[in-house]
């Protein structure tokens, strides 16, 4: 694998006269050398015998590391092929992958989407892998599937593949999950909050970054966690993506299809950077790649360790992390739409309308800039919210369903992908001041604002976004002074 791609590697296996002896050459590391062991007592406790002779094994091409227990299946195919087992003299048109264990049973493995998808592509005819990964190679259409138990299944499906696949059991898919989140994650639940559900619709429409500021209690994560369930439904190659992501970090579950809803990940502020973006010996996707196309949800932001949310800049810029390692540089995608949530200060009461605040405003000053001013700027949206007063709660109705505010956020992406051929968000610099057009009572409005507010250049450029988002979502050609006025009430200074 490299990042979600993968590629093929040829397996040779010789077995020739000699003092017994197991070696595999072509750039092996540890996790593939100890295949060795598994091999010999696979073949052995599937019933055949194990050659007393000199087998040597061999991984082409030569120059690239392999990782991964995968190929213990190839290899004791392989074996088997050489004592004539294995009858089939031509298995070259099949990729065969698989970790054996000591009884010749097969376990599970990652990737198994994004190999069926390159097999696919490197025009091979089958894949023959474990019986658990069936469902989510099954998405890759025009390639023979061998979904095998054990080695001695495997060594039936090689030899006579129209008998294995006649008697195949048929494969019964999970319902694809309901295209929306589950129903008990429905903006119908919050009470109130105008203001942050509407900056939750902007951001969902126009794929913002967002930032919400309140006390404790005020429906921060309780509406962050909504916010999945406005966004559009994924596309077909959006599903293969996010599904491949998760097939490579191994959360896919077992008889798993294609995932079709969009990702939510929230991790905990005590997380790694490692853990956040991906990485290790064999880089692993993660946080930011699991949510890729979804929601990344950082709860109580300011908590976060700053080197760790530092890692986020370069990702946010440009929609991908990239991994070095010594011989080669992974990359995963991670286009994803950032949440944040904090307290305003240190008790978290600060400009609450009941609770005093016990904080010196050194104290607030500092913890406002826990997150870093580049962060901050790639925080299109600021959101205060207050807390509902407990009366408020019961007394005022709940909201819109997600599924109104939902097909607002699709009219208003589909503007932005037929103007732009992207999403507001991604908008910077000269094509957005190009794109953005200001009637002439917003472009007096917007230099007005420019001297009294001291934006910067980057605050300049959210607000235009954020306006534009507005204006997509009122259906208008131009930016009105209405769009400016609500878009500099979320602007982040
Ligand atoms: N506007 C609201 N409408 C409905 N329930 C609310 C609202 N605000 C807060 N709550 C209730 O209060 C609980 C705590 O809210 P939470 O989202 O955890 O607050 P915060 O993250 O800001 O500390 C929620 O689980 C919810 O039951
Ligand atoms: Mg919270």
């Amino acid at each position: 694998m490299f990042g979600i791609d993968a590629c093929a590697v040829q397996v040779e296996v010789d077995v020739s006269f000699g003092l017994p002896a197991f070696t595999v050459v072509g750039l092996p590391d540890v996790s593939v050398r100890e295949s060795r062991e598994r091999v010999r007592s696979a073949i052995r406790n599937s019933g055949f015998d194990f050659p007393q002779h000199h087998v040597t094994v061999n991984l082409a091409p030569a120059d690239l590391r392999k990782a991964g227990s995968s190929f213990d299946l190839p290899i004791a195919l392989g074996v088997l092929a050489a004592t004539g087992c294995v009858t089939r003299r031509d298995v070259n048109d099949v990729v065969l992958l698989g970790e054996l264990s000591l009884d010749g049973g097969i376990h599970s493995a990652r990737g198994v989407l994004p190999i069926a998808a390159a097999a696919r592509r490197d025009r091979f005819s089958g894949l023959l892998l474990p019986r658990p990964n069936r469902a989510e190679a099954s998405v890759v259409e025009g390639l023979a599937l061998y979904p095998v138990r054990s080695l001695a299944e495997a060594v039936a499906a090689l030899n006579d593949p129209e008998a294995f696949r006649a008697a195949l059991p048929g494969l019964t898919l999970p319902e694809p999950e309901a295209r929306s989140l589950p129903a008990d994650r429905d903006f119908a639940d919050v009470h109130g909050q105008a203001m942050a559900r509407r900056a939750l619709e902007i951001a969902a429409a126009g794929g913002h970054n967002t930032l919400m500021v309140g006390p404790p209690g005020s429906g921060k994560t309780m509406m962050a966690r909504r916010v999945a369930g406005i966004l559009p439904p994924l596309v077909f190659d959006e599903a293969l993506e996010v599904t491949s992501i998760h097939s490579v970090a191994g959360l896919l579950a077992a008889g798993h299809g294609l995932i079709t809803h969009r990702p939510f990940r929230a991790p905990h502020h005590t997380i790694s950077d490692v853990a956040l973006v991906g990485g290790g010996h064999n880089p692993r996707p993660g946080e930011i790649s699991l949510a890729h196309h979804g929601v990344l949800f950082l709860d109580e932001m300011a908590e976060f360790s700053r080197p760790v949310l530092e890692v986020l800049r370069q990702p946010l810029e440009e929609g991908c992390v990239r991994i070095a390692r010594a011989t080669r540089t992974v990359a995963f995608p991670a286009s994803f739409m950032l949440i944040g949530a904090m307290n305003p200060c240190p008790c978290g009461y600060h400009g609450d309308r009941v609770r005093p605040c016990r904080c010196s405003p050194l104290q607030i000053a500092r913890y406002e800039s826990r997150l870093s001013g580049p962060l901050r700027d790639r925080m299109d949206l600021r959101v205060p919210v207050t807390a509902l007063p407990a009366r408020d709660l019961s007394a005022s109705p709940g909201g819109e369903s997600s599924a109104i505010i939902r097909a607002r956020v699709m009219d208003a992406r589909v503007r932005q992908l037929a103007r732009d051929g992207a999403l507001n968000a991604r908008l910077q610099g000269r094509t957005l001041r190009g794109r953005t057009r200001l009637d002439a009572a917003a472009r007096r409005m917007f230099d007005a604002a420019l001297s009294r507010l001291a934006l910067t250049a980057r605050g300049h450029d959210r607000v235009l976004r954020v306006a534009r988002t507005i204006a997509d979502l009122d259906q208008a050609e131009a930016i009105g002074t209405n769009h400016l006025g609500e878009a500099l009430q979320f602007r982040g200074e």
